[in-house]
């Protein structure tokens, strides 16, 4: 089944061939479904940019957007995530994309036989966003090997972090971390580097901040936004530093003037738009291989 739910599920060759179809629908060179294909996005959390673009990427591919808004569901009256996710499968739904607050939320739908894409989990996953992230860098570098990637921030409660970490270090990427101190987390970091904020930033290829999550924090930060930017954010002066082709990103929404100088969200470095646009077509593509039978991806196979 097509189920995206963390970056594991991918192997290399099957990253490598969803940025191909999202680079294809790009160009507007497109694929449709077979049949007539029933969708619905339930987000429990709140979201501009997943929410909006993949009902952008299901449209285009002419697929049936079912409204879902959780705070007009019959969740309100108790019932479980696994059988709003059964209800939707039993009335015919082709695949699901699902956000929701609780880390791992996917572990209590196995049971499920439609798709699920996990439009993020908690602290845990956000796999779209990683693979959106990966067609932009590649898309700046044309490959991921020995590129120096800095992850600046809330790394403890940043689902972005973890999955984009995994899967760079996998295709062969160097990962480096910086941040404040008790925002660390020992399983993202394991195969990584941390350093300073300075020799992060003038060392990379790419610097990929991360907001402060505030919403999932148990105990806040004792720094001021002003105290927060000037310690550990991309100020004007840091940005002076980085290496004349490398490029600022960041999954947003963005904090300005906390982890970046508001200057800077748009300057001739910043591709934080650009992973927007690219967040369409990579969904595009994740959609395609959720809808696609075993034997259709096989007989698709191909290498960037
Ligand atoms: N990057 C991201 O997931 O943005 P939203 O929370 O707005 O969807």
């Amino acid at each position: 089944m097509g189920n995206l739910l963390t970056m594991g599920d991918l192997s290399a060759e099957e990253i490598k061939k969803i940025l191909a179809d999202a680079n294809n629908f790009s160009k507007d060179e497109g694929w449709a479904p077979n049949q007539s294909a029933f969708i619905a996005n339930l987000f429990f959390e709140p979201s501009t940019r997943t929410k909006s673009s993949f009902e952008m990427a299901e449209r285009k591919l002419g697929l049936q957007v079912i409204p879902f808004e959780a705070n007009t569901s019959s969740v309100l009256k108790g019932e479980t995530l696994y059988d709003t996710v059964k209800t939707l499968q039993s009335i015919g739904l082709s695949a699901v994309v699902i956000r929701h607050e609780k880390d791992r939320y996917f572990d209590e739908l196995s049971n499920i036989n439609i798709p699920i894409i996990n439009g993020g989990d908690g602290c845990g996953h956000h796999p779209t966003q990683c693979l959106l992230d990966l067609l932009t860098i590649h898309q700046e570098f044309g490959s991921f090997t020995d590129l120096n990637i800095a992850i600046i921030g809330d790394i403890l409660h940043s689902r972005v972090a973890r999955s984009n970490s995994e899967a760079l270090m996998r295709l062969g990427a160097n990962v480096c971390f910086s941040g404040p101190p008790e925002w660390f987390d020992r399983q993202i970091i394991a195969n990584g580097s941390y350093l300073p904020i300075d020799e992060a930033i003038q060392t990379a290829d790419v610097v990929m901040l991360l907001r402060i999550q505030h919403e999932r924090h148990q105990e806040h930060l004792q720094l001021t936004k002003q105290q927060y930017h000037e310690q550990y954010g991309l100020t004007i002066a840091r940005e002076k530093s980085m290496k004349p082709d490398s490029i600022i990103m960041h999954p947003a929404p963005v904090n300005r003037n906390v982890e970046i100088a508001s200057a800077l969200v748009e300057c001739g470095r910043s591709r934080i738009f650009k992973q927007m646009e690219n967040g369409v077509y990579v969904r595009m593509a994740v959609l395609k291989r959720a809808l696609q039978t075993p034997m259709e991806r096989e007989m698709e196979y191909v290498i960037i």
